[in-house]
């Protein structure tokens, strides 16, 4: 038996694999904190479960029109009339089954083999997995964090080539919390005009921002809704990663080719959940605000803390719930790092390298759990980096 050879290209999410490791040492009796998967451990709002129990109730259990339920797709409109300034057509708004839905059939719709996609790095993998499955080539534009973890639109600019078909932007970004501000989405939109390029917007942390940083998207400036692919979803900000729903804001000479690709795939998300997503996005939003409001505060518990422990620089992200500190002052790389934190103290986090080249001396922490969680993984953190310290592993 043999696989189809495009299957040597298809990559995978490291954080799916780190958490398996980590839950097969739990199952041999030991504890672990767990800081590797991007998933709020609060439970969906009630009101949205509510609304889909009265869903399946109510019938809804039968297969919904392809793009998405009308009342769903009218409600993302509108929310996007609020929260983006553009208000897009209804028909162009694609629900999916999760965000990454949309990941996957823009870059099946737009890539040829041997085209061009210009992805973050660190960025999330599924990005470049499905670019190289496809045949096209990712290229990594370095996200840094001496420039706060902004993409440097200079540097995009020179990666642009004749074969550039898409650049994929993430903000707040995946894995390291960064914000793009608007200057610079003005700059990026500037360059895909100048080159016709389309944009794959990745917006699934949009609601999670702190310390006032607005959220700009870039399909809202001029334009750029008729080049832009906003992804966006229900995971994150209400708590319902299980519920697997995600949608496509897309750009009309899109809208059959995505409406196609729905209906090889997966005929449409699933129908109660549809109804849950309609409460959740049109309902009261207090509960995304007290979620919104935690995680601040553990962002603040776990920065401070890691800019405690000897060998680690941590930024302060303006959004979304990870963290992604500088650990080459302990003297070991991301990857050795994230070993020992798993194997000597029971903390298990990403390496950098789950996310590209340019991470190598960073780990990433998913900051998505409980304060005492939170205050257990660094007590058990100190346990192993102290000893580096004090035997000067490596520069401070
Ligand atoms: C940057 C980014 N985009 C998209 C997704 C996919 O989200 P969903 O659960 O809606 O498929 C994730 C999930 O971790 C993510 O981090």
């Amino acid at each position: 038996m043999r696989l189809a050879d495009r299957m040597s290209s298809i990559g995978t999410e490291t954080a799916f694999e780190a958490a398996a490791r980590a839950r097969a040492l739990e199952a041999t009796g030991r504890s672990v904190v767990h800081l590797e998967i991007g998933e709020p451990d609060f439970d969906t709002p009630a009101n949205v479960r509510e609304a889909a129990k009265r869903a399946i109730d109510g019938g809804k259990t039968h297969y919904p029109p392809f793009g998405g339920i009308p009342e769903l797709r009218a409600a993302i409109a509108a929310d996007s009339a609020l929260r983006r300034g553009f208000e897009p057509d209804p028909a162009d708004v694609f629900v999916t089954v999760g965000g990454k839905g949309v990941m996957y059939y823009a870059i099946l719709a737009l890539v040829n083999p041997g085209d061009e996609v210009i992805v973050p790095d660190p960025g999330y993998p599924i990005y470049e997995s499905v670019t190289r499955f496809v045949g096209g080539t990712a290229v990594p534009i370095p996200i840094r964090q001496e420039n706060d973890f902004r993409l440097d639109p200079d540097e995009l600019a020179s990666l642009v080539t004749p074969r550039t078909r898409l650049v994929v932007i993430n903000s707040p970004a995946n894995p390291t919390g960064g914000v793009l501000d608007r200057s610079d989405l003005e700059r990026i939109a500037e360059i895909a005009i100048r080159h016709d390029l389309v944009v794959l917007s990745d917006e699934i942390y949009s609601r999670i921002l702190y310390d006032g940083a607005e959220h700009v998207s870039i399909a809202a400036l001029p334009g750029m809704a008729e080049r832009t692919i906003v992804l966006d979803g229900f995971s994150k900000t209400w708590a319902m990663t299980g519920w697997r729903l995600g949608y496509g804001i897309v750009p009309g000479w899109l809208g059959h080719g995505f409406g196609r690709l729905l209906i090889n795939s997966v005929s449409g998300a699933t129908s109660f959940a549809q109804w849950g997503a309609v409460e959740a996005i049109s309902g009261p939003q207090d509960e995304v605000d007290a979620m919104v409001a935690e995680f601040r505060a553990r962002r603040d518990l776990v920065v401070d803390g890691l800019n405690a422990l000897p060998g680690v620089r941590c930024l302060r992200p303006a959004g979304a719930f990870y963290v992604f500190p500088e650990i080459s002052g302990t003297g070991l790389d991301g990857a050795t790092l994230a070993d020992r934190l798993l194997n000597e103290a029971g903390v298990s986090v990403l390496a950098g390298t789950a996310f590209g080249t340019v991470g190598a001396n960073h780990i990433r922490l998913s900051y998505a759990t409980s304060r005492e969680n939170l205050a257990e993984a660094l007590r058990r953190m100190a346990t192993v980096l102290e000893p580096l310290a004090t035997v000067g592993a490596g520069p401070r």
